[in-house]
């Protein structure tokens, strides 16, 4: 069975081709245009999905050698994401499914990211802890096989990749923060100053990034501008530090109490090099097996949609033409 999947949640417009063994193309389309505004603008991110994806999917076809003569099922994702981005895959993979008479799975975003190793760890086994990090999503989920889920915690307020692109608009660096954060705390002392780890020592699996955000603002606040300057890569090594700590100690208290020997790292956080390598010291201490996906895989891609799409059409699932964009979709199965 081949499966075309599409992404278009955010600001990635995506498309890939599975054949449930290979991964035969898997191309993608990141929006420049949102770079001016500091963030994404979600009018201009469904204007640009509409001109990429047929140029996308195309693409695609041409990598893996395909035509629509081959396609069995298609995957898209249905949500968590912008409504108008959405859309504009869901609406595209409709009539496409319309036409070719083909089923069509509406897959959950976090659901894709949960499996997203697969492509680089086929090895990969449930259950496994989930931490899914991204510049909308800060969530712990326990997976206990292929459609089982139990969500185990998520911020009360920001995300923590939103608490990356706030500090760095701060120190006035570019967008998205999170790239140049990381880059610029190589060079920085982490110890330079004590950001507060809010919700680290809740006895839950909650957290919380708008006090850590607000503590820079008021740091910053109470600096001469030629310190922070001078002492720019502190700072932002200093911020890393505390938003990463309760990132691993919450995982790890997680696999500890509910005794999971395997971790999964998703989305855009998860190629930060300090979270990196705080969580493979702690997973090699405590014989603990580690997933990391590289970031085109961590990042959003069509690849984990088309994965879930085809386990789910494996199945004999099929999600009908009626289904609708969810721009908060909770609707992985709870257990
Ligand atoms: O998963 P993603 O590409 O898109 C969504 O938000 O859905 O994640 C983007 C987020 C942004 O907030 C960005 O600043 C952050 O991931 N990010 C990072 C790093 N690379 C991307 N945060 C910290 N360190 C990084 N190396
Ligand atoms: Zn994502």
């Amino acid at each position: 069975m081949i499966v075309l999947g599409i992404e278009t949640s955010c600001d990635e417009t995506a498309a890939a081709v599975y054949d449930g063994k290979r991964l035969l193309a898997n191309v993608i389309n990141t929006q420049e245009i949102h770079k001016r505004y500091g963030g994404v603008v979600p009018e201009l991110a469904s204007r640009e999905h509409l001109s990429f994806i047929v140029p996308l999917v195309e693409e695609a076809f041409n990598k893996a050698g395909v035509g629509w003569d081959q396609i069995d099922g298609i995957a898209v994702t249905r949500g968590p994401g912008l409504v108008g981005s959405l859309l504009i895959g869901i609406s595209f993979a409709k009539a496409a499914a319309f036409a070719r008479n083909i089923p069509i799975i509406g897959v959950n975003h976090i659901e894709g990211h949960l499996w997203a190793p697969v492509f680089e760890y086929p090895e990969l086994k449930s259950p496994f802890i989930g931490l899914i990090i991204s510049g909308g999503h800060t969530q712990l989920w326990l997976v206990h096989d292929f459609g089982k889920y139990t969500l185990l915690g998520q911020t009360f307020d920001d995300a923590v990749g939103e608490a990356f692109d706030k500090a760095a608009k701060m120190l006035g660096m570019g967008y998205p923060g999170g790239p140049v954060i990381d880059k610029l705390s190589r060079s920085g002392n982490p110890e330079y100053h004590h950001f507060p780890r809010p919700a680290l020592k809740n006895n839950n699996y909650n957290f919380s990034y708008s006090g850590l955000k607000t503590a820079v603002l008021y740091f910053l606040n109470s600096l001469h501008p030629d310190e922070i300057e001078s002492h720019k890569a502190d700072i932002a090594a200093s911020f890393q530090k505390a938003a990463v700590d309760t990132l691993v100690e919450k995982t790890f208290r997680a696999a500890h109490e509910l005794k999971v020997p395997r971790i999964v790292l998703g989305g855009g956080v998860a190629s930060n090099s300090a979270l990196k390598i705080q969580m493979t010291a702690r997973t090699e201490s405590k014989g603990i097996e580690l997933y990391i996906p590289s970031s085109q895989f961590c990042t959003d891609n069509a690849a984990m949609i088309a994965y879930v799409g085809y386990r789910r059409l494996m199945r004999s699932e099929s999600d009908g033409l009626t289904f609708s964009a969810e721009p908060s979709f909770h609707g992985l199965s709870l257990s």
